[in-house]
């Protein structure tokens, strides 16, 4: 009863923010990534019928308090399902995304476990299937399971039976890149379940953001189809830009943004104006995500590695979805 399963994590290019359903993880709006090949999770589950706990290892160190208590909720979850309750795991995770450097984690690391989960249980179901039960971790991890450009349809159901992420198209359709800016600035931020609830609960911006998403869907699914950069790269900066928008309409008023986040987006600005086609996206932190096509990378990588406040960037290609090793 052991699986071991492989998650890269993704960039939503339209912004999942703001649930409809806390427990059930059900979101206000359908969301679109990029599933990302430079950052991903290995993880190993073992099911032992002489545990009576469950252990978890992060990057081979025993983890307790919130961050085990999240693995072995989402466990309980993998275990109803499979009418396992007694079974408990040993799970093992390396993560591959720099987490000191505030990038999230839980997208590549909820599909990383709930794949080796149902894998080690035997559990027979549809990559469907998996983005359902992976969702209930994380929301954002439904969109791991697959590679390429990736949508979750939010459903109308209140079971969630209907919430879950297709494939839109696979990793080998385009040569999209996309440099994650990482910057020196580390502070405490508002974790994204609490900015999203907050939000939600308090920003007059809010009605408006859910309803410019579905024509923001419909002209950046077309435009991911053409191959059409501008206009994906217009509709996402955008869209990240509405996203961040609701959160100085919240009470109390935040944001994620730093002096540096700033920077970057003046910089990704000036290299379109001269002539280079290069869009950013900012998810629930201060980092920065820029989108370019493969004949710009010398010049973006070395453009964004000069600002000042700058640590380091990635570079990532278009990503696969979940494999088991
Ligand atoms: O799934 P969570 O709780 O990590 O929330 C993700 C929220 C954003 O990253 C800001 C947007 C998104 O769609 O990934």
């Amino acid at each position: 009863m052991k699986a071991t399963a492989k998650a890269h994590t993704n960039i939503a290019l339209i912004k999942y923010w703001g649930k409809r359903d806390e427990s059930l993880i059900l979101p206000m709006n359908n969301s679109l990534s990029l599933t990302l090949d430079g950052f991903y999770t290995t993880t190993t589950v073992t099911f032992k019928e002489k545990l009576s706990e469950d252990i978890f290892y992060l990057n081979d160190h025993l983890i307790t308090g919130e961050q085990y208590n999240r693995v072995t909720k989402f466990l309980d979850i993998i275990r109803s399902y499979a009418q396992r309750s007694n079974l408990y795991a040993e799970v093992s995770s390396i993560n591959h995304v720099p987490t000191a450097a505030g990038f999230a984690s839980s997208a590549s690391g909820f599909a990383a476990l709930a794949a080796a989960a149902t894998r080690a249980l035997n559990m027979q179901i549809s990559e469907q299937e998996l983005s359902k039960i992976t969702r209930r971790g994380s929301g954002s991890a439904c969109r791991s399971i697959y590679g390429g450009f990736v949508e979750w349809e939010q459903g109308m159901k209140d079971d969630g039976s209907d919430s879950y992420a297709v494939q839109l198209v696979s990793n080998d359709h385009w040569d999209v890149r996309v440099a994650a800016v990482v910057l020196s600035a580390t502070e405490k931020k508002v974790s994204s379940r609490e900015g999203m609830k907050r939000t939600v609960d308090t920003s007059p911006f809010y009605t408006s953001w859910v309803n410019s998403i579905p024509n923001d869907l419909t002209q950046i699914k077309q435009a991911i189809q053409d191959r059409d950069f501008e206009k994906v790269g217009q509709i996402a900066e955008a869209n990240c830009l509405k996203m961040h928008a609701t959160t100085l309409g919240a009470n109390p008023p935040f944001t994620y943004w730093h002096d540096t986040t700033m920077s970057v987006m003046q910089e990704v600005r000036a290299m379109r104006d001269r002539g280079v086609p290069a869009f950013f996206t900012i998810d629930a932190g201060p980092n920065v995500k820029v989108l370019y096509l493969p004949e710009h990378e010398t010049t973006v990588q070395k453009t964004l590695r000069e600002i000042h406040g700058v640590n380091d960037v990635i570079v990532s290609r278009s990503g696969q979805g979940i494999t088991y090793l």
